[in-house]
């Protein structure tokens, strides 16, 4: 379905659950966020519900966020009944990759089609810095599994902190060339945990197209701007909310961890589908889509409208 701004919404981001088994520093609050109650985290014939009204109105493409996606008790089930869905083109899922090696064949088995995986350092120490505490092994050990398992077009997405991982940036393109991955610098936002950091950690990914000299600048993949290394092994992508904003391509509606559609991930906005079923949950998210407003105003100094935590709304 259109929305106002003639964009084809088609494409829904579910948050499964706010919980997460890391704490990364922008993102998650120190002590983490309080459990939700078992009635108010979405559950899993409600998600389906959802899912099943929205591709009525065109939605073909769903990715599974958190929150760590992996950490929800019934993510398998979860996968089976929404790739079950035939209008589903494409189920995705955005992981930490922690947990991936345990889930992966799981996964694969459940109808996921495509894994991005969120990883913003490649040293061991700084690792466990930015997640305060993770194992950056275990990612690693997440990267093959899933390939192991035939995962194909495997995205790597980093977001870019000033004096945490810019210093990085020719190892991240040497990682995405050896391994033959797409790698994604995110710019940093300010929004939940990623309004209190330092005005010198939010940098614009112009810095890293600096280093893409010997890449060949490809089409562009959805909101990503694809350079890809001549001998087509890997490529780089930008994702630039900041200094690039891409609302005139933005095809999403996002569904919260309790069950709230949202429009846009920085405007306040949110549609309560409580107790909406059937053809009045449909209008529900079609109003959704109708509301979709034409962009947002972020930028260094204005932060999000959004007032929830990422975990919450799933990046
Ligand atoms: N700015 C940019 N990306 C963020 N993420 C979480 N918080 C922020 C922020 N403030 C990203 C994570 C992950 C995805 C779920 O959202 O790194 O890749
Ligand atoms: Fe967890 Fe992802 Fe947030 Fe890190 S960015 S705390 S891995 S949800």
């Amino acid at each position: 379905m259109l929305d106002k701004f003639n964009r084809e919404i088609d494409y829904l981001r579910i948050s499964i659950t706010d919980l997460c088994n890391l704490r990364c520093i922008y993102c998650m609050p120190k002590d983490g966020v309080k459990k939700l109650s078992h009635e108010n985290i979405i559950s899993i014939e409600r998600i389906e519900e959802i899912v099943k009204e929205a591709v009525k109105l065109g939605i073909n493409k769903v990715r599974l966020t958190g929150g760590e996606p992996l950490v929800r008790h019934g993510l398998a089930e979860i996968c089976r009944k929404i790739s079950a869905i035939p209008e589903i083109k494409e189920l995705c899922i955005t992981t930490n990759g922690v947990l991936l090696s345990q889930y992966a064949k799981e996964l694969k088995e459940s109808g996921v089609t495509r894994i991005n995986i969120s990883l913003d350092t490649l040293d061991k120490d700084k690792y466990k810095r930015i997640t305060r505490g993770g194992n950056i092994e275990d990612v690693f050990e997440g990267i093959n599994a899933i390939k192991k398992e035939g995962f194909k077009n495997t995205k790597i997405n980093c977001v870019l902190i000033g004096g945490f991982n810019d210093d990085e940036i020719p190892s991240f393109l040497k990682f995405a060339h050896d391994n033959d991955l797409s790698f994604r610098f995110i710019e940093l936002m300010p929004i939940g945990e990623g309004e209190k950091m330092d005005r010198s950690s939010f940098i614009s990914n112009s810095k890293v197209i600096e280093s893409l000299s010997d890449l060949v600048k490809v089409e562009d993949d959805g909101v990503s701007s694809l350079y890809k290394f001549k001998d087509g092994r890997g490529s780089i992508g930008l994702i630039s909310p900041l200094s690039h904003s891409f609302c005139e391509k933005c095809s999403r509606l996002r569904l919260t961890s309790d069950g709230k559609l949202k429009p846009c991930l920085h405007s306040s906005l949110e549609i309560d589908l409580k107790d909406k079923h059937g053809e009045e949950l449909k209008e529900e998210i079609k109003k959704a889509i109708l509301l979709k407003p034409k962009e947002h105003h972020l930028n260094q100094d204005k932060k999000s409208s959004s007032k929830r935590l990422m975990s919450e709304i799933g990046g």
